[in-house]
């Protein structure tokens, strides 16, 4: 019987969007049919790469060579989609790869629940956002995309918390700041069908932000540690640039996470990382 690590990896190692994204959900499907049940697969360990299988396209260029296109035309539209396309693929493959990379840590079922809703969703959006494209003439991998998106990962790549603290609740927590302006851009321009994509997106990374909260608090009362004192230390180590307001301070507390987290980082990195 295949292992949940193992098949993280297989994901994980699969280069094709598409490919990658329908065996992701047919192994999220295996596991919750398995836990409902009362059967669950064992979830094993497995070694995952140190970074994930990715297509030949799009290629990947330094975010200061990435050319910025004005959302105002349809260009920039098919630009912005295609950067978030190229976002949701990465979180498809950081919600596999927290399953995989962290077995030595004994944990509960929930988490491995969590993070394998999280990446049976995140593929969901990948689609979603690649269907928008294609129905506008496009497709992901038409437009060169940012290198640095794994880099925290591979940053995090042996702290667990470090990975929690980064993931789900820096970076896709920044993800809830911007997604209502991106919704905008599309209902001025009348388009509906990347606003429904980006509204699911946005009611389900409320979600991924609190699976990301709720573990590290967790892992903080296990190991008898002050939640807000080791999530300022782990951002200030392993996330590189300031972040950034306005924030969305609505749907982060019903993520979990409180403003005196994110505030007192404002404006103490040490590079822009745009
Ligand atoms: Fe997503
Ligand atoms: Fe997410």
């Amino acid at each position: 019987m295949q292992t949940l690590a193992e098949m993280a990896v297989e994901v994980l190692t699969t280069a094709d969007g598409r490919a990658k994204t329908a065996l992701g959900r047919r192994h999220a499907a295996a596991w919750f049919a398995a836990r409902a049940a009362g059967a669950p697969l064992p979830v094993g360990r497995a070694d995952p790469p140190l970074r994930p299988a990715r297509p030949a396209r799009p290629e990947l260029l330094d975010p200061r060579d990435v050319p910025r296109r004005r959302p105002g035309s349809p260009a920039g539209r098919i630009a912005l989609l295609h950067a978030v396309g190229h976002i949701e693929l990465n979180a498809v493959d950081l919600h596999w790869d927290i399953i995989a990379r962290f077995t030595d840590h004994p944990m509960p079922l929930g988490f491995y629940d969590d993070w394998v809703k999280a990446a049976d969703e995140e593929a969901k959006h990948f689609n979603l956002i690649c269907d928008c494209l294609e129905a506008m003439g496009s497709h992901y991998g038409a437009l060169p995309a940012h290198a640095g998106m794994w880099r925290a990962a591979e940053d995090t790549a042996a702290d667990l918390l470090g990975r929690l603290a980064v993931v789900p609740m820096v970076l896709e927590a920044r993800g809830l700041d911007v997604t209502p302006g991106m919704i905008d851009i599309f209902r001025k321009a009348g388009e509906d069908g990347p606003i429904a994509a980006l509204e699911t997106i946005y009611a389900e990374e409320v979600g991924h932000v609190a699976y990301g909260s709720k573990w590290f608090n967790w892992l903080c009362g296990r190991e008898g540690l002050d939640p807000k004192e080791v999530f300022h230390d782990l951002v200030r180590r392993y996330f590189h640039g300031a972040l950034k307001p306005p924030f969305n301070e609505e749907k982060r507390a019903e993520a979990g996470i409180p403003p005196d987290f994110y505030w007192p980082l404002v404006g103490d990195g040490l590079s822009v990382a745009d």
